[in-house]
């Protein structure tokens, strides 16, 4: 990319590239000061990234120059922004409690979707024995599993009742299995959650869900009392066997990825009930609003975009770690890598031109502190930087002593990153021990330093604060997009696999290579084929 404002940014690097973290510290007492921000309900320290005030005065020239501000207005305004599929986006106006133009959609899925979540919580809804339901199984993948795995393992602790939720994402049967070897199936609720209806894997698991369901009670009203479907097809819903009163809406202008505010999280509104759900809603538009109104300086989302940009196009930081020091955001590192590399993992800009800049980076992120005893070896010593988003809360649930190890560990992680120890620091603390060796392990002992992170403080996981969490990072990944010039909403790349799948499919099935196929394709092919013999 050429611009006034890249260009500049690419004459900046050098100042950068000569100065330490560690001394940019010693040298400006008030960094922290300088680069933090307090918003409603959290705290993002940025003070720990490569960056001075020219870095971030060049950034939000960039910005500018992209028009981020009028690229703002038209997503909230619900223009045609995800134009290779001539859709709106409007995620943001399923958490939008003003008159809006498609709130009268909204409030009737969240007034049907209210009382789905009575029937079951009070024991109403009955199966085909007569009995309530108990259990839950969801089957989705992508955005229409990750993000209701997501939520309902964060909010695991405002569960109102008992209600186990299992999942079957993945078409490999294993998956399915398990579940349905654990589960009672006249107690069970099935949750069939696809915007498209057409998805394979979901299709699959669900026929064979409903096939096992029908086998194990002998009663084939089972499927219409025990299934659930959410979609934006709902015809096809209908017509695989589901009742249209256990149908759900969801609608084409919200993407699978951003569709955990609508129908789709009924799972988590089982688990946590109507009015925590309706608390996150609250939480993701107080993150709209700040995003939305806040000028750009200010603005959460656009600030850590903004140094992602940097880290990604300058720098030259191939990779990016989302690490959640709570172990109830175990799931945040995949729903991000959806997000995140569904949206911007893209090389075509908007014109439909070769991008001839870098954009999303690699993502990849663990909870704390399990990823220490597993990857953190190459975060802090690997030829690789890799900067990191470290989120933690002030409050727990359980015991302090656990958890002030917990966020000792976390703040002693970004502050390893960003100072490093030198050789000769390394071989003094050896001398001070009196170890041998000295010469070969000081150079093991030593970390470069000088990577950065953000920190993400908030003061408690709560409906709301997730909520503002996951619409920080939506509104990060839209901003990334814009200054990449790309179009962060559509998904051409899984549609390739997709079609050539069916080819193969197709051959397997018949147990003959008919192709055609690259010799490799055919090889394997042939090879599992002959196995089955
Ligand atoms: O992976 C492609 C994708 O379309 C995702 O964007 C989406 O979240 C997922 O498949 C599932 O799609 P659906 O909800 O239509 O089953």
């Amino acid at each position: 990319m050429t611009s006034v404002a890249w260009n500049a940014l690419n004459d900046h690097l050098g100042d950068i590239q000569n100065q330490q973290l560690r001394d940019l510290f010693a040298a400006q007492k008030n960094r922290y000061q300088q680069f933090h921000l307090e918003f409603e309900g959290g705290l993002l320290d940025y003070s720990k990234n490569r960056i001075n005030q020219v870095t971030l005065d060049n950034l939000f020239a960039l910005a500018s120059e992209a028009k981020l501000e009028l690229w703002r207005e038209r997503l909230f305004n619900g223009d045609n922004i995800n134009h290779t599929e001539q859709r709106a986006v409007l995620h943001t106006a399923l958490r939008d409690p003003r008159p809006n133009s498609r709130q009268s959609l909204v409030l009737k899925e969240l007034d049907h979707m209210q009382q789905m979540v009575e029937r079951f919580s009070q024991k109403k809804w009955l199966g085909c024995s007569n009995k309530p339901m108990k259990e839950v199984v969801v089957i989705g993948i992508g955005g229409s599993y990750l993000g209701p795995k997501l939520a309902c393992e964060a909010l695991q602790t405002f569960a109102q009742k008992d209600v186990r939720i299992h999942y079957i994402s993945n078409v490999d049967a294993h998956e399915m299995h398990e579940v349905l070897e654990i589960i009672e199936p006249t107690e069970t609720l099935f949750i069939v959650i696809s915007k498209s209806f057409t998805t394979q894997e979901t299709s699959t698991n669900m026929h064979s869900c409903m096939r096992w369901l029908e086998e194990k009670t002998g009663d084939p009203s089972a499927i219409q009392k025990q299934f659930v479907g959410i979609t934006a097809d709902t015809a096809l819903a209908q017509k695989a066997g589901i009742s249209a009163d256990n149908i759900l809406s969801m609608w084409d202008w919200v993407g699978g990825r951003y569709s955990l505010w609508s129908t789709v999280s009924l799972p988590l509104a089982l688990l946590i009930g109507m009015d925590h759900f309706r608390q996150l809603l609250a939480g993701a538009y107080a993150m709209d609003e700040h995003f939305r109104t806040q000028e750009l300086r200010e603005n959460a989302p656009v600030l850590m975009a903004l140094i992602g940009i940097w880290n990604r196009n300058f720098l030259n930081l191939p990779a990016y770690a989302v690490l959640p020091y709570d172990y109830r955001l175990r799931s945040l590192p995949r729903y991000m890598q959806q997000l995140d590399m569904e949206s911007n993992g893209k090389n075509i800009d908007r014109k439909g031109q070769p991008c001839r800049h870098q954009t999303a980076p690699i993502l990849l992120g663990e909870a704390g502190t399990n990823g220490q005893h597993a990857f953190h070896q190459l975060l802090h010593q690997g030829t690789t930087v890799v900067p990191c988003d470290f989120i933690g809360f002030r409050e727990t649930t359980y015991s302090q002593e656990h958890h002030q190890i917990l966020l000792s560990n976390m703040l002693a992680q970004s502050q390893a990153m960003m100072t490093g120890r030198s050789l000769e620091e390394s071989t003094a603390m050896l001398e001070a021990n009196n170890a041998s060796d000295i010469d070969l392990l000081a150079g093991a002992m030593s970390f470069q330093g000088n990577r950065p992170s953000n920190t993400l403080l908030f003061e408690k996981l709560t409906p709301n604060s997730l909520g503002r969490l996951l619409a920080l990072y939506e509104h990060k990944v839209f901003v990334q997009g814009i200054i990449w010039n790309i179009n962060s909403f559509d998904q051409m790349g899984v549609e390739l696999g997709k079609t050539l799948g069916d080819k193969i499919l197709h051959d397997l099935k018949n147990q003959s290579v008919d192709g055609p196929f690259d010799s490799s394709t055919a090889a394997l092919l042939d090879y599992l084929i002959k196995r089955n013999d």
